[in-house]
């Protein structure tokens, strides 16, 4: 065939191929069509798309590049949420699994705030295990009028969350005539750096369940876990038990703390429940991800050999710093709450206040900020109800500014003993 006839037919092909409507994607499609199949044309259409992308850049047609970019991306990303899923193990999952794999969105991490948005209304509460990370002050309340009632966890239990405390959180709504919308978890957890124990997850679904409310499960750091195997995702307690009411549950993710990108925006709801999906997609036109930050994550994401092995690396390293930064803190005379995720540890310092009280926790921040010049979290900014724990941050800074940090905490603790005797 001549070059110039090819090159017609390849780009009528192409045409047809990435630029046609592809209205069975559409959440409100009038027939609904096998798992498989709509996963394959997916696919298919990724890589045909990235494929003559490249190609029309290569001959400077950027004017068709750029179409064939932007028909792929308002074509609903649920492309590239399978390839996120897929690599961080989430679709292997989900297939290994017996029931459908839950639907899933892409959108800004805006994605606390749109399901709060979505599953209450103002003046409702949200029950949340305390000490919870300090931006849900202003994700989950500011603009959607909803209230944080918290679920009281302390030191006795590793902060885990008990049957107890969550009959004890509802009453407090009650009593307060708020009306409970639902229980938001993050597992792993920010601030304590650790997972959520199966049978804990087990007891909160219990509750939504025996409550009738939703349950909303933030795993933005579940490929952070420093051994897989400690991870126990929500979806696969649902899974485990067949549990018929998996419509009140829906995860959040991100790709901000696994993929080291919080400045790309971008996070998905994975939920269980049609309605919710349809009006979060709808929804989520004012908080849409850009074509071409699409375009690059679907590139760099579907190079399987270079996720596999970035997850299974900053696995590695986490762990590494971990055990770092725990050593350092208890040759120095500090304990940690045992940690197994996360960016960050949970370091208890009350042995070293004044006074029991959030006064004293703050007195002994203000002098770490000032005199130590370190910059860690006082747990009250977390709302725990025990004062002198403080959330240290592990993984932002190099590992010779973490040994620096931690001679000076060793220094601080010296200094601290003298004073005493
Ligand atoms: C538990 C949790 N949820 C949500 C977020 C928000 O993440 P993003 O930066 O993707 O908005 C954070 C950020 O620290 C977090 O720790």
């Amino acid at each position: 065939m001549h070059r110039f006839e090819e090159s017609s037919l390849r780009t009528v092909l192409y045409d047809a191929a990435i630029l046609v409507e592809y209205s069975f994607h559409s959440p409100d499609r009038a027939i609904s069509v096998p798992g498989n199949w709509e996963r394959d044309v997916a696919v298919k259409r990724l890589i045909t798309t990235n494929e003559a992308v490249e190609l029309f850049r290569t001959n400077r047609d950027q004017e068709r590049a750029i179409a064939y970019t932007i028909s792929f991306s308002i074509s609903r990303p649920s492309q590239i949420i399978k390839c996120v899923n897929s690599q961080v193990g989430m679709e292997e999952e989900a297939s290994r699994l017996k029931r459908a794999s839950p639907k899933a969105l892409i959108s800004a991490t805006a994605a606390n705030e749109l399901l709060i948005f979505i599953l209450a209304d103002p003046g409702d509460a949200l029950l949340v295990p305390i000490p919870y990370y300090p931006g849900f002050d202003r994700d989950l309340r500011w603009r959607t009028g909803v209230k944080i009632v918290p679920i009281h966890c302390d030191s006795s239990n590793n902060f885990q969350v008990t049957p107890q405390a969550l009959e004890a959180a509802y009453k407090d709504a009650e009593a307060m005539n708020i009306k409970v919308r639902g229980v938001l978890i993050t597992n792993p957890s920010n601030p304590l750096g650790a997972t959520i124990q199966r049978s804990v997850l087990e007891d909160i679904l219990d509750f939504a369940t025996q409550k009738n409310i939703h349950l909303v499960s933030d795993e933005i750091y579940s490929g952070s876990t420093f051994s897989s195997s400690e991870f126990v995702s929500i979806a696969e307690i649902l899974e485990a038990r067949g549990y018929k009411d998996s419509e009140r549950v829906h995860i959040v993710y991100s790709l901000s703390k696994d993929l080291g990108l919080p400045g790309f925006r971008v996070g998905t709801i994975y939920s269980y429940n049609d309605k919710v999906v349809t009006t979060a997609r709808k929804m989520s036109s004012f908080t849409l991800i850009s074509s071409q930050t699409q375009h690059l994550l679907a590139t760099m994401l579907s190079d399987k050999v270079f996720t596999k092995n970035y997850i299974k690396i900053n696995r590695e390293r986490l762990r590494k710093r971990y055990e770092m930064i725990i050593q350092g803190l208890r040759s120095a005379g500090i304990e940690c709450l045992k940690g197994n995720a996360g960016l960050f540890c949970w370091m208890n310092l009350s042995p070293l206040l004044k006074t029991p009280t959030k006064e004293g926790e703050l007195s002994l921040w203000n002098s770490i900020i000032h005199d130590l010049k370190l910059n860690i979290s006082p747990g009250s900014s977390c709302h725990c109800s025990e004062p002198g724990w403080f959330r240290v941050c592990f993984a932002n800074m190099s590992e010779q500014t973490l040994e620096v940090a931690l001679k000076r905490i060793h220094n601080f603790m010296e200094q601290k003993k003298t004073e005493t005797n």
